[in-house]
């Protein structure tokens, strides 16, 4: 059960900017063992999936058994270990992101490849899921693609990325002046 200690901080897996968002929902929590789940859900949001390197992480900055927290991330369906498609788009969906357009672009991805949220298309080339918040609402909406964040994403913008996956390796290289904004400088812890 929940341990209520504030755990020293442990370093994440990479200097990517999205463990802050990671670190931000562990240290709401105190770094209690209880928060498991939603330290779970905000590693699932910022990259889309879990993989061993991330659970490990977490086992570690909670102070909680590995198996513990494999158990968690298996038992419940909303989890996933590894990312279900070759490519991955993450819609955020959080408010900032829903009042600027983020429903319009889950039904463009809807509509032009037949996918919703947790779902892969029949030839397993594209993944999306939605996120509650990426921690950039300043470039809402925000997407993560492959594990880019990219903000000021529009319907035609998420569609052309998506094309350009499904296209193969030279699509998915193509064009990054007509992609979205990047987020680069602008994330915000
Ligand atoms: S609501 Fe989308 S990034 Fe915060």
């Amino acid at each position: 059960m929940a341990t209520n200690l504030r755990q020293p901080a442990v370093d994440p897996p990479s200097n990517d900017k999205r463990w802050r968002i990671v670190q931000a929902a562990m240290r709401r929590n105190g770094f209690r063992r209880d928060a498991l789940i939603e330290t779970l859900h905000a590693v699932q949001e910022s990259f889309g999936y879990l993989d061993e390197e991330s659970l490990r992480y977490v086992a570690r900055s909670l102070h909680a058994p590995l198996s513990h927290v494999y158990g968690v991330s298996t038992f419940y369906h909303f989890f996933s270990l590894k990312p279900a498609g070759e490519h991955t788009c993450v819609v955020c969906t959080g408010t900032a992101c829903y009042i600027k357009g983020a429903p319009g672009l889950l039904d463009a991805v809807g509509k032009e490849f037949h996918i919703g949220d947790g779902e892969t298309t029949e030839d397993g080339k594209l993944s999306m899921l939605t996120a509650r918040c990426l921690g950039s609402c300043g470039l809402a909406p925000a997407a993560v693609f492959d594990g880019q964040v990219a903000g000021k994403v529009n319907r035609e913008a998420i569609v052309e990325r998506l094309r350009a996956w499904r296209n193969g390796p030279a699509g998915a290289q193509a064009s990054p002046e007509s992609s979205p904004e990047k987020e680069g400088s602008a994330v915000h812890a």
